[in-house]
């Protein structure tokens, strides 16, 4: 972290990363505890299983990931016009993002996904709240609010993806399925080490942003990752009892 900015900022700027990183911590310690986690991490996981729930939480990322780039970007048009090399750093980033959406469709079609299913289904639910997150925020609030939501965005992803590669590959699992996890396991480090420097610069130059960069994680926390997670874990239930259930009875509930 950049600690050499304004003696002024500095100290609350750190403050509050620490305070997202907190937040960001009990969240994922509460991913941890719920049933979904247990059920793809597991060493006794069903392998069948965890190749539905993925393909599931593919096709929720595929979903939602066209409308945040789109609405990223026009958030990010309305930064201060002032701060130039910030809103290239912001863009560069979004671009590098753009194609994220189609590499998750990738993997979802690896796990045998209807590719034409996902492009032309309406979203779910969780999804939907994702994406009018992002929406909400261009339309309704500080676009500061921007980085604390994209602080929570790239910190988590790798924290998640670190967790769940190892399982998935003792478990055998495809590794043309793995492409967005294993990107992202290692790239997003660098897009959070990148968000924390523009949240020293931003806050640096426009104090006010502070205030802002709190809210913005809090009010994503409250649409992601969870409900995401549970309506793929449920559709995978779902899809796993009607394979499993003609041939033996069992159905996808965890012990
Ligand atoms: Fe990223």
């Amino acid at each position: 972290m950049n600690r050499s900015s304004s003696a002024l900022s500095g100290p609350s700027v750190d403050n509050v990363i620490a305070d997202l990183d907190a937040k960001i911590t009990s969240l994922v310690a509460r991913i941890k505890k719920h049933e979904a986690w247990d059920a793809l991490t597991s060493p006794n996981a069903d392998g069948l299983f965890v190749r539905l729930f993925m393909k599931e939480l593919y096709l929720e990322i595929y979903s939602y990931q066209p409308q945040v780039i789109e609405a990223t970007i026009a958030i990010i048009g309305r930064m201060p016009k002032s701060a130039p090399r910030m809103i290239q750093t912001m863009l560069i980033h979004q671009a590098q993002e753009a194609d994220h959406g189609e590499v998750a469709l990738q993997d979802y079609v690896a796990l045998g996904g209807d590719e034409q299913y996902a492009r032309t289904r309406r979203i779910s639910p969780a999804s939907f709240a994702v994406a009018s997150f992002w929406w909400g925020l261009y339309r309704m609030e500080s676009p500061f609010c921007y980085l604390g939501a994209l602080y929570l965005f790239e910190g988590l992803t790798p924290l998640l993806c670190q967790a769940v590669l190892r399982p998935l590959e003792k478990q055998g699992f495809p590794v043309d399925a793995l492409k967005f996890v294993t990107f992202h396991a290692t790239e997003d480090l660098k897009h959070q080490a990148m968000v924390r420097k523009l949240l020293t610069t931003a806050t640096a130059r426009y104090p006010d942003a502070l205030q802002a960069i709190r809210y913005g994680l809090d009010y994503f926390m409250a649409v992601y990752p969870i409900p995401c997670y549970e309506e793929a874990y449920k559709r995978a239930k779902h899809e796993y009892g009607a394979i499993m259930e003609p041939k033996t009875g069992r159905i996808a509930t965890r012990q």
